[in-house]
This record gives C-alpha cells, structure tokens and sequence, in this order.
C-alpha cells in the first residue's frame, strides 16, 4: 500500500461528504452521495461553462437579462442555444440497477428544443421512492404553477427525478450568487426570502408551507437571485437542474409559442418589455374551471393571482355592513373576460380576499403566485391600484359603503 498514490482531491471530495452527512443526516447515504457528487459535478460543469461563456465574444444569455429590447425569438434562442450548449458538453453519467429496468442518469442535460418528440432513449434521473414519499410528493406538486402546463408522462418523470430533502431551522437552501443546483417544491416548513439591497439582505417575504423556488437561476442560466433559508424543520423535494432544463424550460419555450399573441393583449401588461412579459409566461401556470366553480373564496388567505385567458368569471361579494341583506347573500359586482385580470386586491393590501369569484361556463385562467406577482408586477402596480379605486366606487354604489373593502 505504501507506494499506492492518493489522487489528488480524493480526500477533499470524501471529507465534504462526511460534513455533509453529518450535517444533513440524510436516511438513504447511498442516495445522498449520489445527490452530493452530482451536485460537485454539476458546479465543475457550470465553472466550465462560466470560463467558456466570458472568453467568447459575445453572449445572448447575457443579455436576456440586461437588453429587455430584445425580441421573444432571441430570449427564446438563449434558453435553447444554452440548452444546445450543454448538450455538446455531454458527459453523461449512466448506472443501471438489478431492481430498476429503466436506465438511471444522475445528470443528464441531453434535450434537443427543436424535437418535439420524447425521445424515450433519453437519459432520465430517477429517483426510488416508497409508496407514502410518492404520494407526499404528488400532494406537494398539485399546485406547482410551473408543473401545470406539463403532459401526465413529464410529469410523472418529474416526480420520478425528485428526491427529498430534510431541512434543520436557519439552514441556508439557497444562497444569492450561488450557481443553481436544483429547484425546490415545499412539502413542509416556512421560508424566508433574503434579497440583497444595496449591500443590504433584506426579508423581502416568506414561502409558507407551499409553492417552490429555485426555477430563475435554472431557467435564466443566472447565479441565484435571493438566499432562502429554512425558519423550522421542513421538508423539501429537490429536482436536479438536468432534469428541469429537459423537461421545464423545454416546456417554457413551447409556453410562449403558446401564450405570446394573449398575453401581448392584455391591456395591464402593455407597460411591460417583451421580455418582462415572457418572464411572466416563463413562470405561469393555467388553470380551467367548470361552469359555477369557485375560482377564488372571500375571506380566505390569497396566494396568486389570474388572468382570463377564456371563458368568463363573476365577482360576488357578502356584504358585512348592508343590514337588508340577509347573512350569507352574495351580490355580483362585476365580470371579468378574456384579458382581464382579478386576484390582485389581497396581494397588494396583504388583507384576505375581498370578494368571490366564480368561472362562468368553462374558464381557462393564468394563474402566477404572489412572489412573481411581487418580483414582475411592479410596474404595473399605479394601473392595478387606479382600478382598485373604482371598486371603492363600485361598493359605494352598490351598498351605501366601501367597508367591505376593508377588512
Ligand atoms: P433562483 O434565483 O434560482 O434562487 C432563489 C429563488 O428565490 C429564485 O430563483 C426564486 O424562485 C425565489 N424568489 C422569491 N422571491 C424572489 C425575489 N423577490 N427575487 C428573486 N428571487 C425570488
Ligand atoms: P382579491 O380581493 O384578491 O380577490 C377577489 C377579487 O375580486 C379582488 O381581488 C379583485 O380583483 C376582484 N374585484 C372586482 N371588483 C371588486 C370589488 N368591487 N370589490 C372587491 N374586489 C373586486
């Protein structure tokens, strides 16, 4: 053994794996190890990528950032010549099991945009899982705006992919400038969101016991734009950044094939660039109702926010204050069609949901969460806030009193 040469690293790589076993207490150490080397071998790649992208010339990636004149074909063009990019730098690494039939890949980014066609023979990360972890993480996945324009067989490889992870109080997820990694769908646990200001790391919100992040880093090819760090114990689902380029941000591109024509009519978004309205369709998901069911219900907490994107809702109010109604009787206020928006009200006051809202014959909304409603709709907020106005006016007109409005 004595003249046996140690390669260099070899006891830098397994040191890290211990700390991190200790630290994480993973129940699976196979897995973990698994998870940790491809994590090692995912960020060796991203410096490589890193070292590439600054000696070339130019780089439209780059620029999907900072150029928001760009047109929707060129942000399109980034998110597949990264893709393409990263295929050529395949270097895939395969196992198979005695007990899976299935190929295993830990990190597999081989996806062509262009081919339509799921290409069975491709690498896929699966993940094994015990019956009750699968239905916790189909419970956890039901709402996943960025889940929800997938077919049943993405989706079923997207559960497949994921793998958990358990979280201690004050651990650290994500840290902002950090490469991405993985993106992350809350099973459990509170979540602050850290966004660094002016040298300053400001609290900017909270994930509550649901919703995912992680998805900007993975989509935009960009360092982590937040730090977010656990407040409880808490249970995460992690999904590998090769599988959520293959299957997510292959789907993104076909979104906004899909939604670009509507949502450059929706008049609340016209004071948006291009690219800050295709960041919205990067990240939404839709919904369809049935004609009479409820969309959104008054006094409950609000978490997203909806554009008609067909179809038709009714806006209904109970009136706290209007002594000739009897308790519990709804009265219309308004109607919402194709291009319209609603939901906005208890995300800008932080107050419960001011009315209910029912689909009318069969309805398709766009549905985005409170934090890109937060981080994209900015802009927008004078215009929502002027028609937030009107429905005082609206309320006046109707009951004598704007007080149902405020909670
Ligand atoms: P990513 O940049 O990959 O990693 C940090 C994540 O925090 C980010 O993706 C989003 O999913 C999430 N996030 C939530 N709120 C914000 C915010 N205001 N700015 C940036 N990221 C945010
Ligand atoms: P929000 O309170 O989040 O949920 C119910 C939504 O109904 C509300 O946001 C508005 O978008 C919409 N709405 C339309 N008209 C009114 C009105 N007169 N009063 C309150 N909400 C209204």
């Amino acid at each position: 053994m004595s003249n046996v040469q140690i390669p260099a690293g070899l006891k830098e790589l397994l040191q890290g794996y211990t700390v991190e076993v200790l630290r994480r207490r993973p129940p699976n150490l196979a897995e973990f190890a698994v998870q940790h080397f491809t994590r090692i071998l995912e960020s060796q790649r991203n410096e490589q990528r890193a070292k590439k992208r600054s000696s070339k010339p130019i780089r439209k990636g780059v620029s999907f950032e900072t150029n928001s004149n760009k047109s929707n074909k060129d942000d399109e063009e980034v998110q597949e010549e990264e893709v393409e990019e990263e295929e050529e730098e395949e270097d895939t690494v395969k196992c198979t099991t005695g007990k899976y039939s299935r190929r295993v890949s830990v990190c597999a980014e081989a996806y062509n945009p262009d081919d339509d066609e799921d290409d069975d023979s491709e690498p896929r990360v699966v993940h094994p899982k015990t019956d009750e972890q699968r239905r916790r993480l189909q419970d956890a996945c039901r709402d996943i705006l960025l889940f929800k324009t997938l077919d049943q067989e993405q989706f079923s490889e997207v559960l497949d992919a994921m793998f958990e992870v358990l979280v201690k109080p004050q651990e650290h997820i994500i840290d902002q400038g950090d490469d991405g990694d993985n993106f992350y769908v809350i099973e459990n646990g509170v979540y602050d969101i850290f966004v660094q200001k002016d040298g300053v790391s400001v609290c900017v919100g909270k994930y509550d016991n649901k919703g995912s992040f992680g998805e900007l880093a993975l989509m935009y090819n960009t360092p982590r734009a937040a730090t977010i760090v656990a407040t409880e114990d808490g249970a995460l689902w992690g999904l590998d950044r090769a599988t959520f380029h293959r299957l997510i941000v292959k789907n993104n591109a076909k979104k906004r094939r899909m939604y670009e024509a509507f949502i450059e009519c929706v008049p609340l978004l016209k004071s948006l660039e291009l690219s800050e309205r295709m960041k919205i369709v990067d990240v939404l998901g839709a919904r369809a109702f049935k004609d009479g069911e409820v969309i959104i219900t008054q006094g409950e907490k609000a978490d997203c926010f909806y554009i008609v994107e067909s179809g038709e809702v009714k806006i209904l109010i109970k009136s706290k204050t209007k002594a000739s109604l009897q308790e519990n009787t709804e009265v219309e206020v308004a109607r919402c069609s194709r291009g319209q928006y609603f939901g906005e009200l208890a995300l800008v006051t932080n107050k419960p949901r001011a009315a209910s809202v029912y689909a009318v014959g069969e309805t398709k909304c766009l549905v985005i969460d409170i934090q890109a409603f937060e981080r994209l709709l900015g802009p927008c907020m004078d215009i929502m806030k002027r028609n937030i106005c009107q429905y005082e006016d609206q309320l006046v007109a109707l009951f004598g009193s704007s007080e149902d409005l405020k909670h």
